[in-house]
């Protein structure tokens, strides 16, 4: 009996030790880090004019790789995908009193970063299936001061971007893709972050590929590559009038530089980013496929010609057939040892920009009922579809739901 009591109630857990960390670290990656020490030349750059105002050649090494993997003319890699986001705003010529459309349901950096340059972001609703941005309710909410579109591929999956560059390149307005959590995911055969003006990508420990923290932007324009690049290293201070850059001279800069030592280590992890992803595709089908067999959870919709690599799987969970509450059950789930969890609180619930706009329309979860429902009710994630765990950890993690299920009348009291 104490084998099927769940863990919650005294039970023993089905997963009783922690799951295998992921660690894409390998000899590779040890060797490279090896070479710059033993160079050390940490990081290649001057803020000055000439060769190294643009870094050493591990970055520039990186940044052809970025280049020749996402088929696209410019990349420039800075010390994380907030740098980048900053850096590509900036570019867009965004300032003050602009406009920023954007996701409330993505992590904080995809609308902080318009707060950074003296932007509003605009918070526009989600589908209810893909959770990106919903391309009606967008053109709705364009007006004479937006200058972005920021369209995040949230969780691995691309934004509908072909419809958003569409109404970008119609009103004249730039579209960022906030690519951090879909690097190599595919919409009609174009990498994400490759179909919008710029594109950004994340590096950060948590990430598909890592370099500990780092972030590239692709382009490709020669002109918004040459403004993230003086953004990424002091700006017009620092360049004369008559270097390459000239014409770009309201740039701020900041020191967004990524060091020699994370370039060398980000490029085997570029060269694994296939492997990575189609590991974490063959898990994740391998649990779509159990998951449907739950009448309360609905598995991930994929996009019509896209495809979905898995920074995260979420699920919709359905609390009217087990009279179970969502979160009753993450923390049933959770207790038997599997990572499951809500995702982000909604943007426009975060102080800072009640503070600083006031309690508008635009921020009042009650006008986003697909976030507002998604938060509070219906979204469950799973970050465990990623090597090194297997279709073992899987079935696990699929036994551990079938428990919960099964024990719900118990639950409902607690
Ligand atoms: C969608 C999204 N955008 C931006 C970021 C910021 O990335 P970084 O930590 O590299 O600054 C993250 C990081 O989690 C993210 O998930």
């Amino acid at each position: 009996m104490k084998k099927n009591k769940i863990a919650l109630l005294g039970g023993n857990p089905i997963q009783d030790s922690p799951l295998k960390p992921y660690n894409t670290i390998s000899s590779a990656e040890i060797k490279k880090a090896n070479e710059v020490l033993n160079s050390g030349q940490l990081s290649g750059y001057i803020a000055a004019p000439g060769e190294n105002f643009l870094g050493g050649k591990w970055t520039k090494k990186l940044e052809e790789d970025f280049c020749r993997k996402f088929e696209i003319k410019h990349s420039i890699t800075l010390n994380s995908a907030t740098s980048a986001l900053h850096a590509a705003l900036i570019a867009a010529g965004v300032g003050e009193d602009d406009e920023v459309i954007t996701s409330p349901y993505t992590m904080a950096a995809s609308a902080t970063t318009a707060v950074m340059c003296g932007a509003k972001p605009i918070f526009v609703d989600i589908e209810p299936d893909y959770f990106c941005l919903d391309v009606e309710k967008v053109k709705k909410a364009i007006t004479s001061k937006t200058k972005v579109i920021m369209a995040v591929n949230i969780f691995g999956q691309p934004a509908n971007l072909k419809k958003l560059r569409k109404i970008a390149d119609e009103k004249n307005i730039i579209l960022i893709e906030d690519n951090a959590q879909a690097p190599g995911a595919k919409f009609n055969n174009l990498y994400t972050g490759t179909i919008g003006h710029m594109g950004i990508f994340s590096l950060n420990r948590h990430k598909t590929i890592q370099t500990g923290e780092g972030g590239v932007i692709v382009t490709n324009s020669k002109c918004l590559a040459d403004r993230c690049r003086l953004v990424r290293n002091h700006g017009e201070a620092v360049i004369p009038e008559t270097s390459e850059f000239n014409g770009h001279e309201d740039i701020i800069g900041y020191n967004y530089r990524l060091t020699e030592l994370q370039s060398a280590i980000a490029i085997p992890q570029l060269k694994r980013l296939d492997k990575l992803n189609k590991r974490r595709q063959e898990l994740a089908s391998f649990l779509f496929e159990e998951i449907s067999k739950f009448n309360f959870l609905k598995p991930p919709k994929i996009r019509n010609r896209c495809t979905h690599v898995y920074y995260l799987f979420p699920m919709k969970y359905d609390s009217s057939v087990l009279k179970v509450s969502r979160d009753k059950f993450i923390e049933a789930i959770n207790a038997e040892g599997f990572p499951v969890a809500n995702y982000v609180r909604p943007l426009m619930e975060i102080p800072l920009f009640k503070r600083k706009f006031g309690n508008t329309k635009n921020l009042d979860l009650q006008n986003y009922p697909i976030t507002k429902n998604l938060w509070e009710e219906s979204m469950i994630i799973t970050s465990i579809c990623r090597p090194p765990l297997n279709i073992t950890d899987m079935k696990n993690f699929v036994r551990a739901i079938d428990k919960v299920a099964n024990s719900a009348n118990l639950l409902r009291d607690l």
